[in-house]
């Protein structure tokens, strides 16, 4: 079998060890040659690479690996580019979260004005890396996973159109995983149909390979329950405000008790409910922080003060396995069923056709093949228009530096209340990235 060089960008995310762990335990199925880690801070990105020098000397000696800052050496020969970068990393995320809070607003790392600001900074960064993509590696693919993944997605179909980018999201893997678990099957004996956008979409059939449909099974359970089960799926999810959010898709599902929601949902159909339940001087980048954040470099120090990874805190993130699953459809053509960020082009037959969709694709050595979903329903595509509008105007507005854009943006955005709110929280958010946002006029 061929031997893949890769890159990781964002080599210093929180995700990167639990990524090259799971993808040491996926050799068999996608062997390794060569892994590189970049990132542009190197301070943060050394810790880890250093850790993960010393796993990889004991568990995988015949992978050369390195880790660096300059993009010449990261992007040459290579043939997949993993994507996770977070722009402003978490003292930025903190400020999307807060400060539409201090509004009175939700505040989320990828939906409403959070995922908005944040969106306006991925933008500058995932262009940098495409680019250098491009420049050292041509035929290398970048397989995204940074969000917000709609804002991004929609900026790569705008400014990158030819650019060979993947933008998938591990929501509904998760989501499938917990659904597995309530009818007790395993999820890779399952398939759904799914419509929507990033963070926004509903699944309208879960069936078995034999065609036997647990669509009602399902729904039944999460009428009660949610999708909280009672086995640990992922540990990132097993977090008190995860939980939360498990739960509350009993609330989504009451809405339109047809289909299965996607759990974010909640931030757009319950936003004053998620005000009332949230501490502004407390959000999820503050758990984050001090929960994962600190575990993985907390481990990271521990192997490298030690000089090994033996019984180390670092641990498979075996959730994450739809990476290898997406590199082998890439590479070996395995028409992989997988649900992907991709244009529309008729696939929502009454939806836009260059609106970014989310929708289960076949997926070879071309890219994705998107698998048409029908006709949906008024009250989905009515919320699924106006947010996809939103992610256009945002990408207009950093294309074009229009402060009128990015305030019509947030204005139409169903978790802000008004206009006047909505200029309110955008010129504080243009205050806390004014290092990261282009300027608007
Ligand atoms: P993190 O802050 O720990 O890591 C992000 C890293 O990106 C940091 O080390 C930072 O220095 C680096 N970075 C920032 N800008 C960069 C640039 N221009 N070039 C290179 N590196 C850059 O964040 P995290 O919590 O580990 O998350 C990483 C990313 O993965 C985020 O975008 C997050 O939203 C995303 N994520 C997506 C999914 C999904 O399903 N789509 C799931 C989990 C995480
Ligand atoms: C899910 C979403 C990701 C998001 C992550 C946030 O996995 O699909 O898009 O990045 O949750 O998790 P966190 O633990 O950082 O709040
Ligand atoms: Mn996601």
């Amino acid at each position: 079998m061929k031997e893949f060089s890769i890159v990781i960008a964002g080599g210093g995310s929180t995700f990167t060890p639990g990524i090259v762990m799971m993808m040491l335990d996926n050799l068999d199925r996608f062997p390794i040659r060569q892994l590189k880690l970049y990132d542009n801070d190197g301070e943060r990105q050394g810790i880890l690479g250093e850790a993960l020098e010393i796993l990889l000397k004991e568990q995988a000696p015949h992978i050369n690996f390195s880790y660096t800052t300059d993009p010449e050496e990261a992007f040459t020969d290579v043939d997949f580019c993993m994507a996770h970068i977070r722009v402003g990393k978490y003292a930025m995320r903190e400020q999307d979260e807060k400060i539409p809070l201090k509004h009175g607003v939700v505040g989320q790392e990828t939906c409403g004005p959070g995922g908005i600001a944040y969106g306006m900074r991925s933008i500058t960064g995932m262009m940098e890396i495409i680019d250098y993509m491009e420049k050292y590696s041509p035929d290398c693919w970048m397989l995204n996973y940074s969000n917000p993944a709609a804002i991004v997605a929609e900026a790569c179909r705008r400014m990158r159109p030819n650019a060979k980018v993947l933008n998938i999201c591990d929501m509904p893997v998760g989501t499938l995983r917990r659904m597995s678990q309530i009818i007790n099957k395993k999820p890779e004996d399952l398939e759904v149909r799914y419509f929507g956008l990033n963070h926004f979409g509903w699944w309208t059939s879960v069936k078995d390979k034999e065609g036997h449909e647990y669509l009602s099974e399902i729904r039944d359970y999460v009428a009660e329950n949610g999708y909280l089960t009672q086995v640990e799926v992922d540990t990132q999810h097993m977090d008190k405000s995860w939980q939360e959010t498990h739960k509350k898709a009993k609330d989504l599902l009451a809405i339109d008790p047809r289909f299965l929601p996607n759990t974010y949902l909640k931030y757009y159909l319950y936003p004053d409910y998620e005000v009332q339940h949230s501490d502004c001087s407390y959000t999820r980048a503050n758990e984050v922080m001090e929960g994962r954040e600190k575990t993985v470099f907390t481990a990271a120090k521990k192997i490298i003060e030690k000089g090994t990874a033996e019984n180390s805190g670092f641990t498979i993130d075996s959730h994450a396995s739809f990476i290898v699953d997406l590199a082998r459809a890439i590479a070996f053509n395995t028409h992989e069923r997988m649900l992907m960020i991709v244009e529309n082009n008729g696939a929502i037959a009454n939806f836009d056709d260059d609106a970014m969709v989310e929708v289960p694709c076949i997926v070879g050595s071309d890219g994705p093949e998107p698998l048409t979903q029908g006709k949906i329903p008024a009250f989905e595509k009515g919320l699924m228009h106006q947010q996809v509008t939103v992610e256009k105007l945002v990408v207009e507005a950093y294309i074009t530096g229009s402060y009128q854009t990015l305030w019509q943006a947030l204005t139409l955005s169903k978790i802000i209340p008004s206009a006047e709110v909505a200029k309110n929280v955008l010129d504080d958010l243009i205050e806390a990235n004014k290092d990261f946002w282009p300027e608007l006029k």
